[in-house]
């Protein structure tokens, strides 16, 4: 259909007047071309123009354009989150197993999240991708207030009354979607982002839980800690951060029912 010297438009957002400069043209709605994606909920159409040619060969116009985060990549793995919320649920807690990062962290602390970086969102995994189902919340929601700070201080302050204060203080946790561990490049670039623990869990999580609205509050084992060193012989592996989880799963189970207690 279309020769050498055609033109496509990509319109931008709202800019699909663009399309007014083909003249003679046809309109296909995305929905009836096979295969084309139509995740954005709208009525996108192509537009073009068929010989006899207007601009320079034959022209098409994408009025409504696809975005990277339209594609709901890691929704399934938040799931049990959206039933959850259905089911009346008003907070959500999520554990995890996450390396050291921070210089400080020492293997069996357990890190009280603050806050996180959505690396995988950072390349369009956000499980947000794709039409927003209105059901469960608006589009484009915050992420500034994603951990509760009430329940995090009141975690803190727990745990302080049993006299064991095993929370480190509250920091930022890093996902990468794994399943490998980090490079140790990849560890200095992180900690130089601001990252004190590294893990492959949990953000799609938290995200798709404050969309919908719910009260959030997320804690990590540090099972081990992350290289940074060329020199070392240590290496990151699943059989060290099963130990520390194992070390550690009394506590973990003291700490949240003392939460729950006073919550
Ligand atoms: Cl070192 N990295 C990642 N990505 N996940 C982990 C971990 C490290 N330790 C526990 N989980």
């Amino acid at each position: 259909l279309l020769s050498v010297s055609s033109l496509t438009i990509i319109c931008g957002s709202d800019l699909g007047g663009l399309a007014d400069l083909l003249d003679n043209k046809t309109v296909f709605p995305y929905k009836d071309i096979p295969h084309f994606p139509n995740s954005t909920g709208k009525t996108p159409s192509l537009s073009c123009t068929l010989p006899p040619k207007t601009v320079q060969g034959s022209s098409v116009c994408m009025q409504g354009r696809f975005y990277f985060y339209e594609v709901p990549v890691s929704l399934q793995v938040t799931y049990p989150v959206r039933v959850f919320f259905l089911l009346g649920v008003e907070t959500l807690i999520i554990t995890n197993a996450a390396g050291g990062l921070n210089p400080n962290f020492k293997v069996g602390d357990i890190m009280l999240i603050k806050d996180h970086i959505n690396m995988p969102g950072f390349a369009g995994q956000n499980p947000l991708c794709g039409h927003n189902d209105e059901r469960f919340g608006f589009s484009f929601p915050c992420m500034s207030d994603a951990y509760d700070k009430d329940l995090c201080s009141l975690a803190k302050k727990t745990d302080e009354e049993q006299g064991c204060s095993s929370f480190i203080q509250q920091s930022v946790y890093c996902m990468l979607a794994g399943p490998t561990f980090e490079t140790i490049a990849e560890c200095r670039a992180l900690q130089k982002l601001g990252a004190d623990a590294v893990g492959m869990s949990t953000v799609p999580e938290v995200v798709v839980a404050r969309h919908c609205g719910l009260r959030v509050f997320s804690l990590s084992l540090i099972t081990n800690k992350v290289v940074t060193d060329y020199n070392s012989q240590e290496k990151a592996n699943h059989d060290e951060v099963l130990e520390t989880t194992h070390m550690r799963t009394q506590d973990l189970q003291r700490m949240v029912s003392n939460l729950l207690a006073k919550m």
